[in-house]
């Protein structure tokens, strides 16, 4: 069966002044999907995701969501239409408490209120910490009220960058499974962009390679040969 794309790209190029990064970048991201979009620094993982978002301008190439042609939408619309993004900075507030994080979430006290309990889920360490002050969770902790807040909004898509980047390996483990509960939980299709190749095989269903911005290698992440293809690339 081949499934409908919810979001896809076509050809993507994009960069910062005179500079190109993306290449003429393509994927597909079916609903209910994982994809992870691997590649080491700099090869312009984050810079594919902002260009997604609208942060960065397409230069060329087309982005299509939930069946409308969306390229040079901006931010604050593709978040409106059920796109939810995860940067790699982090960007919960410090001084609010757990609470007050999540509830910039979503759209309404009403929604917060009615979606905050199916986190229990997810995270439930977030709604043991509700009161707490955010600047005092663990790092780890602090990437899981991100992604908490980015899914209160109950997106149709998240675009998760580098959650496992300088996390324990329990920790990672975790969110491994986190990931996995969100997408049954909330009913969304995740696009992960990682260097971390274990983790990004056992979350996803599929992989891609992005190497100075452009998709050199695809497949499916329970390949048996996924992963030894994969650290040819990851190689530093
Ligand atoms: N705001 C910016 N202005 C100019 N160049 C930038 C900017 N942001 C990124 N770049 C450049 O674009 C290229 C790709 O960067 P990008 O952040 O997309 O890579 P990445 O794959 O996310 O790397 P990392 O794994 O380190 O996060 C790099 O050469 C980087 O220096
Ligand atoms: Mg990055």
């Amino acid at each position: 069966m081949t499934r409908v794309p919810l979001l896809s790209a076509e050809g993507l190029v994009s960069g910062y002044g005179g500079a190109m990064v993306l290449h003429g970048v393509s994927f597909s991201l079916a609903e209910g999907e994982i994809l992870a979009i691997l590649g080491k620094n700099g090869m312009g993982k984050s810079t594919l995701l902002k260009t997604i978002m609208g942060f960065v301008a397409a230069r060329e190439g087309a982005i299509s969501f939930a069946g409308q042609d969306s390229t040079g939408r901006s931010p604050h619309l593709m978040a409106r239409d059920g796109i939810a993004y995860a940067p790699q900075e982090f960007t919960i507030f410090q001084d609010l408490t757990v609470e007050e994080n999540l509830r910039l979430g979503a759209p309404s006290d009403t929604v917060f209120n009615a979606r905050v309990d199916r986190l229990e889920n997810v995270f439930p360490r977030m709604l043991e910490r509700l009161k707490q002050r955010a600047g005092t969770l663990s790092g780890g902790e602090q990437k899981m009220l991100l992604m908490s807040r980015a899914l209160l909004a109950e997106p149709k898509v998240m675009l998760i960058d580098e959650i496992s980047e300088g996390l324990q390996p329990t920790m990672i483990a975790r969110m491994a499974e986190a990931l996995s509960t969100a997408r049954e939980t909330f009913g969304c299709a995740i696009l992960i962009v990682e260097q971390h190749l274990a983790f990004a095989l056992k979350v996803a269903d599929r992989y891609a390679v992005l190497k100075l911005g452009e998709i050199v290698e695809e497949g499916a992440a329970g390949d048996p040969s996924a992963a030894s293809a994969l650290a040819e690339h990851l190689k530093v």
